[in-house]
């Protein structure tokens, strides 16, 4: 039995009905696509953007032009921790080997032997890879894979089935997470940093198609921001926090040049250095690396691109794409297609 309130109340709804002003629409105001999420960042402008060029490509004019600039602004720094960083990261990149430690001399066999164009015979690879305990796991590791049902019975069957290109993308990845991607204080940036780098070498082999330097490019992608890394780590050794506007300014105008000075230090070609320091499109150069590094600059902006559309931000990666990649005879949707696969790729991978 339905109580008498309740038989008010419906009452009153059915009476009421034609005097009640009928429901508003609901409006529904599309917000205007944030066009430049990534370039209203607190830091405003692009990431691909934030980067200035070596002055040269001549070791000691860079290493001069980076002494100069770090003087500059340790002079106009001004907390004792910023002088004391400015001051710790001038002494690094005068000396020799930067603070760094040397380039696996296994990779570096590897890539000179991967990077001729010829076929390689498996056992000479396996006798290369031996010299090192610690890549053979990783390549035996690579081996094991879901596809095989079996483990490979040598070192000689895991290159087989891992194949060439596979192999040399898997030890140089080995070479860096070893000795160069570790920096305490700033490991979540360097991870950001590795995880774009990788990306960004594999838009840029992409371009090269089946072009011999493919392994080269492939490289100077990955090590294209290495230059940020070398002043994370000097950051991080101070044990004390370094302000985030000197941080940022050092690393905006001297990451390229940095990388380039890592580039040489461990004897890569002059094409992929020269690429490396002119990635930013600030400084245009003709030849080898000036083309290497036309590649380089659209290739990061493909891998911001892939990445804000990952966060599902708008970006201005597209538009900026579709000029740069014209001009170089590439489809920037492609482009960005391969970027969007290298990333769902190491994500996969993370995951696993
Ligand atoms: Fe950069
Ligand atoms: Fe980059």
């Amino acid at each position: 039995m339905e109580s008498s309130s309740s038989l008010w109340r419906r009452f009153w709804v059915w009476f009421s009905a034609p005097f009640r002003a009928p429901p508003r629409k609901r409006r529904i105001t599309r917000r205007p696509e944030p066009e430049v999420a990534l370039t209203a960042g607190p830091r405003g402008s692009a990431p691909w953007t934030r980067g200035v060029d070596a002055p040269s490509l001549e070791p000691i004019h860079v290493r001069r032009h980076v002494l100069d600039g770090l003087h500059e602004a340790e002079v106009a720094a001004r907390s004792f921790d910023d002088r004391a960083f400015l001051r710790r990261l001038q002494s690094t990149i005068a000396t020799d080997d930067l603070g760094l430690p040397p380039f696996p001399g296994t990779v570096v066999e590897l890539k000179r032997l991967l990077s001729r164009g010829v076929e390689v015979p498996a056992a000479r690879l396996a006798l290369v890879i031996e010299k090192d305990h610690a890549l053979v796991e990783a390549v035996l590791r690579q081996a094991r894979g879901p596809a095989w049902r079996t483990p490979p019975d040598s070192l000689r069957t895991a290159v087989t089935r891992v194949g060439n290109d596979a192999l040399w993308r898997a030890s140089m990845r080995f070479a860096l997470e070893a000795t160069v991607f570790h920096v305490p204080g700033y490991q979540h940036r360097v991870e950001e940093i590795r995880e774009h780098s990788l990306v960004v070498a594999e838009i840029a082999a992409w371009m090269l198609g089946d072009a011999e330097d493919r392994g080269g490019a492939w490289l100077a992608g990955l090590l294209h921001d290495i230059g940020k890394l070398v002043i994370y780590k000097e950051a991080g050794r101070l044990g004390a926090p370094v302000s985030e506007s000197v941080l940022h300014d050092v690393i905006d105008r001297m990451h390229a040049s940095i990388g380039f000075l890592v580039a040489r230090r461990w004897e890569f070609a002059e094409v992929e250095a020269g690429a490396i320091a002119l990635h930013h499109g600030t400084t245009r150069m003709p030849g080898g690396p000036g083309r290497l590094a036309a590649y380089l600059r659209a290739a990061d902006i493909a891998a911001h691109g892939a990445q804000a559309r990952r966060a599902r931000q708008a970006t201005t990666a597209r538009q900026v794409l579709v000029a740069d990649f014209r001009g170089l005879g590439f489809d920037a949707d492609a482009a960005l297609n391969v970027a969007d696969q290298a990333s769902m790729r190491l994500s996969r991978l993370q995951a696993a």
